[in-house]
């Protein structure tokens, strides 16, 4: 009987896609995706370890495996991904049921592994560096099993070069590497011809991509530029840039490639200088603001999505209050909002005598969020009327006589139609918005513009 396994994903984008690219080498090495856990012969937990409750999540997963493993035996527990990286040896020691522990520079040897630890027992295999042929070899992301096929995720650069004063992801996905350029194109020519109509290129730090092939100035701009005159790819979305390095040149790139979808995730963190220094983020609340006047300006009609960081330690009322007015006059259209957490080994984690009173830091929290949802409700109230192109996803979530699309500046359209061809994941429609909520927009439908290109892989199965 065929071998079956489950993935389950925590964190960012990056890992999502890393699953993606596991899942498509599992498949190839004979195993079968099941979403049931009681029948999966491998389980991996692909982890994060970004914020403290992301590892007590990991333990809880871990505990409820054990007991499954005690019942089988045969199952095989594999855990990869930052906590991995992060925890190393620790992590069999806490939990010793585990068969395979891989690090973040090695994902693509799970597989691999998993056979040898079948035969020899358990094994942790760790790289302190990014092994080269996970940044050169493309058969991995062309083999990935991902979720949707008319979109992709591409990585164009691994790591992070910045040393924000609260962030473990440097200590736990390595220095910045780029993905060479022409690999890149070559990757979205391909998914292209296969139907993918929308890309989202991945990296921490997107806008300073390609800073070590030239040993100078980015590439970012030329990539945009590039991907976006690959044929068949309509929409072309990133995340995330840093706002110290939105540099002019991207700015124009976006306004002038018609594929770049007017959209921004531009991370703020705090709008409190001092407390933007203390983080070492590199820019000021009003050089931010500037950057995103400049991209307002340049680029028509776009929407602009933020994080930002609650209670960073010494972060004083007055501080908070700074945040406030800027994300009240930066009107983001949506934003996520975290509280602090210390993570080990970060400047910002070292000394708790100026952590925030929990209780202090829940009612700010609370305040952030009303400010945030109020901007997002007035600017999608604003789109009520406007005629916008949606990316069909499929019936919504919740109720599925509603079809869900995704406007060009990345926002969720439900809209209702019996026509098969509009509710078609992966058509493109145009639809008149008629109703603006905080987290979505409801819309009536006019026309198709294109029929979805793919067919979705459930279908191709036999009956
Ligand atoms: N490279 C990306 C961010 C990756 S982490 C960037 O710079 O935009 C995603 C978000 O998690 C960050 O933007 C930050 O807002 C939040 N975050 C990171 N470390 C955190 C911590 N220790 N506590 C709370 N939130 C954190
Ligand atoms: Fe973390 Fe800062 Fe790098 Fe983003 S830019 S991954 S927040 S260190
Ligand atoms: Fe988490 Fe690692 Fe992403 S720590 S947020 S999965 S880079």
């Amino acid at each position: 009987m065929t071998r079956k396994f489950l993935i389950r994903t925590f964190g960012c984008q990056m890992n999502e896609h890393d699953s993606e690219r596991l899942a498509g080498l599992l498949v190839a090495d004979g195993l079968e995706a099941t979403d049931d856990l009681d029948e999966a012969d491998v389980v991996v937990l692909n982890t994060c370890c970004i914020r403290e409750n992301a590892d007590n999540k990991l333990y809880g997963h871990l505990g409820h495996l054990r007991s499954l493993k005690a019942a089988r035996p045969e199952m095989q527990i594999a855990v990869t991904g930052c906590l991995s990286q992060k925890d190393k040896g620790a992590l069999r020691e806490r939990a010793d049921h585990i068969d395979v522990v891989v690090g973040t520079h090695n994902i693509t040897r799970t597989p691999v592994l998993l056979r040898q630890a079948a035969i020899d027992g358990p094994i942790t295999e760790i790289l302190d560096a990014p092994d080269p042929v996970e940044m050169t070899d493309a058969a991995p992301a062309l083999a990935a099993v991902r979720e949707v096929p008319w979109a992709a995720w591409i990585t164009i650069q691994t790591g992070c070069d910045n040393s924000c004063a609260y962030c473990i992801v440097p200590s736990v996905r390595g220095p910045e590497i780029s993905r060479p350029l022409d690999d890149i194109v070559a990757e979205a020519e391909l998914l292209a011809s296969r139907g993918v109509v929308e890309v989202t290129l991945l990296g921490q730090n997107v806008n300073s991509y390609g800073r070590d092939i030239t040993k100078r100035r980015p590439l970012f701009a030329e990539l945009l530029e590039a991907v976006g005159s690959v044929e068949g790819i309509d929409r072309v979305r990133f995340t995330s840039p840093h706002p110290k390095d939105l540099r002019p040149e991207t700015i124009e790139s976006m306004a002038t490639t018609d594929a770049v979808c007017n959209q921004l995730h531009l991370p703020l963190q705090s709008g409190s200088d001092a407390v933007l220094a203390a983080m070492r983020r590199g820019y000021t609340a009003g050089r931010y603001l500037e950057r995103l006047a400049a991209a307002r300006a340049a680029i028509d009609d776009l929407a602009v999505t933020t994080d930002i960081i609650v209670g960073f330690p010494g972060e004083t009322e007055e501080d908070f209050e700074q945040t406030l007015a800027v994300a009240a006059e930066a009107e983001f259209d949506s934003a996520y909002t975290f509280i602090f957490s210390p993570r080990p080994g970060t400047r910002a984690a070292q000394d708790p005598a100026t952590f925030i009173d929990p209780d202090v830091v829940a009612d700010r929290f609370e305040r952030l969020h009303l400010v945030v949802e109020r901007s997002a409700l007035v600017k999608h109230e604003a789109r009520v009327g406007r005629i916008e192109q949606l990316l069909v996803e499929g019936p919504s979530k919740r109720d599925d006589t509603v079809t869900s699309g995704r406007t060009r500046q990345g926002k969720l359209v439900h809209f209702r139609s019996e026509d098969p061809v509009a509710v078609r994941p992966g058509a493109i429609v145009e639809a008149t918005i008629t109703r603006g909520a905080p987290h979505f927009l409801e819309g009536e439908l006019r026309r198709v513009v294109a029929p979805s290109r793919t067919v979705r892989r459930l279908e191709l199965r036999p009956a």
